[in-house]
């Protein structure tokens, strides 16, 4: 039985309950976070703790609790599950209230964090995507709760035989529905800047991380859709994926349609760093 922390409680799942007039159930009125956990060790922790505090003051919230606190709360959680690989989800929403926009009605937020195993799937040989219009807000680089586009976008790839939409807005790549994207031509590495129209991908700024400990040179620069089709190579990154071949977008082949040299090269180069970390 998974056991979850809510509000200070540590608890079975099927006794963890909220309130009906919670905003996170009202509003979507919220953040989250997903760590992932190797090794039994948490992964860019600092990383992660920094990007929560950016999203829970773009949304006028305080950090309820200290990085040392979120820890050992973490850590509770992971002794729970007996999987090495494990992902923290932590949600942390404006409270309950009366069903009304004004945000000063709340003050005591509800504070949800779980562990659950990584479910490994095989994507090694490279993944089938969509692409599509950004149909988002102006605000995605706040990870807030509220992921309804992003639940139907993963649904129009899933009718269409793909795992991934890759976004396009105004005619440029921005990133996954739930991935930043990389792509790769005559071995040169791109990816979109940060900025509100992309999350701050933690896997994103480790990778490219790694390429400029490794002096492999990339520029963080826009992307048109026309680039993108005519990748050599395109990559997703997120914490739970890593790093995944793309090798067909909207049924047509990238580069040669298989896995390529490059990716081979940083997926070692990433598999090493995080043996190293954890
Ligand atoms: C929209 C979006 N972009 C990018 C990412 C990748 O972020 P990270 O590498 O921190 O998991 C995610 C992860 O869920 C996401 O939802």
């Amino acid at each position: 039985m998974t056991t979850v922390y809510l509000n200070g409680e540590y608890k079975p799942l099927l006794e963890a309950s909220i309130n009906v007039l919670d905003r996170g159930f009202t509003f979507g009125d919220g953040v989250y976070e997903v760590i992932p956990i190797f090794n039994r060790t948490l992964f860019r922790f600092d990383e992660h703790m920094q990007r929560l505090e950016n999203s829970l003051k773009a949304i006028f919230m305080e950090n309820p609790y200290s990085s040392i606190k979120w820890r050992s709360i973490f850590e509770k959680l992971i002794d729970t599950v007996e999987q090495s690989e494990q992902s923290i989800y932590l949600q942390i929403t404006r409270g309950v209230s009366e069903r009304d926009h004004d945000i000063s009605l709340a003050d005591n937020p509800t504070i949800f964090a779980m562990s659950r195993p990584i479910v490994k799937q095989e994507l090694s040989a490279g993944i089938n995507a969509i692409t599509h219009e950004d149909i988002r807000w102006q605000y995605c680089d706040i990870k807030a709760i509220t992921l309804l586009p992003s639940v139907l976008l993963r649904h129009k790839a899933k009718q269409q035989g793909a795992k991934e939409a890759i976004l396009i807005r105004d005619g440029y790549l921005t990133e996954g529905a739930a991935s930043n994207v990389f792509i790769c031509k005559d071995d040169e590495i791109f990816t979109p800047p940060k900025n509100n129209h992309v999350l701050p991908g933690i896997t994103r700024d480790l990778l490219l991380e790694i390429l400029a400990s490794n002096n492999m040179s990339y520029s963080e620069s826009t992307i048109s859709e026309g680039a993108l089709f005519n990748a050599d190579e395109v990559w997703l990154t997120s914490s739970t994926w890593e790093i995944v071949p793309v090798i067909k977008l909207d049924n047509m082949p990238i580069g040669t349609g298989e896995t390529g040299p490059l990716w081979q090269t940083i997926n070692q180069l990433y598999q090493e760093f995080k043996s190293g970390y954890c």
